[in-house]
């Protein structure tokens, strides 16, 4: 699918505001994800375009930030740490309660499409918060069998967060798009394309 002449317009708009095209990438990444949901080799190759920029540097972007998904996922992407500091306060109990509560296996995706999980060794960087974890670009902190129930449901219910045309939110990386919290949740935003991290090795 090509990526829409207004994602392209915005890419181009967000180049504009940088001395060098090389620092739009990942605002251009961001936007395509936003709206297709992943980015395809295809589509680095829309963003190389806009940017004039090799594609080779677009493709090394993609891979080197796990949040850019380069194949369709679920509606609502969600990562569990189970680095030391979340293990010792649970993360592995957590993890086995989030993989019977959703019934597919790391790396999958819910039958209904609505949710793809995954473990991660890399800390997120919330051990203040552990046992924790990532939902689309919001960060879930002390997580228990009842919190995991109450935010998947909420995940079932909610449409996925790209499908929509780019906004200047969408790539602009200090307006991250929010997922909206139940009430009296406690909910603190994701970094946003902040931190680098391996690819999870679990796909
Ligand atoms: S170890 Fe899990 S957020 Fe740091």
């Amino acid at each position: 699918m090509p990526v829409s002449k207004a994602t392209l317009t915005r890419i181009q708009e967000v180049a504009a505001r940088y001395p060098s095209k090389q620092s739009a990438i990942i605002p251009a990444l961001w936007a395509v994800q936003h709206e297709q949901g992943y980015v395809t080799e295809a589509a680095m190759g829309e963003i190389a375009q806009a940017l004039q920029l090799p594609p080779s540097l677009i493709e090394a972007t993609a891979s080197f930030y796990s949040m850019f998904l380069t194949r369709p996922e679920g509606r609502h992407d969600v990562v569990i740490c189970v680095n030391a500091p979340c293990m010792l306060r649970g993360a592995d109990e957590m993890k086995d309660y989030l993989q019977r509560a959703l019934g597919v296996r790391d790396g999958q995706t819910t039958s209904d499409g609505a949710i793809t999980w995954h473990s991660t060794i890399e800390c997120l960087g919330v051990c203040g918060g552990a046992p924790m974890m990532q939902v689309d670009h919001q960060f879930e902190e002390n997580l228990t069998p009842e919190r995991i129930d109450a935010i998947i449901d909420r995940l079932r219910k909610q449409p996925a967060i790209h499908g929509a045309a780019a906004t200047p939110a969408a790539t602009d990386p200090k307006k991250p798009q929010a997922v909206p919290p139940v009430k009296g949740e406690k909910v603190r935003s994701g970094a946003e394309g902040a931190r680098a991290r391996g690819k999870r090795s679990q796909a």
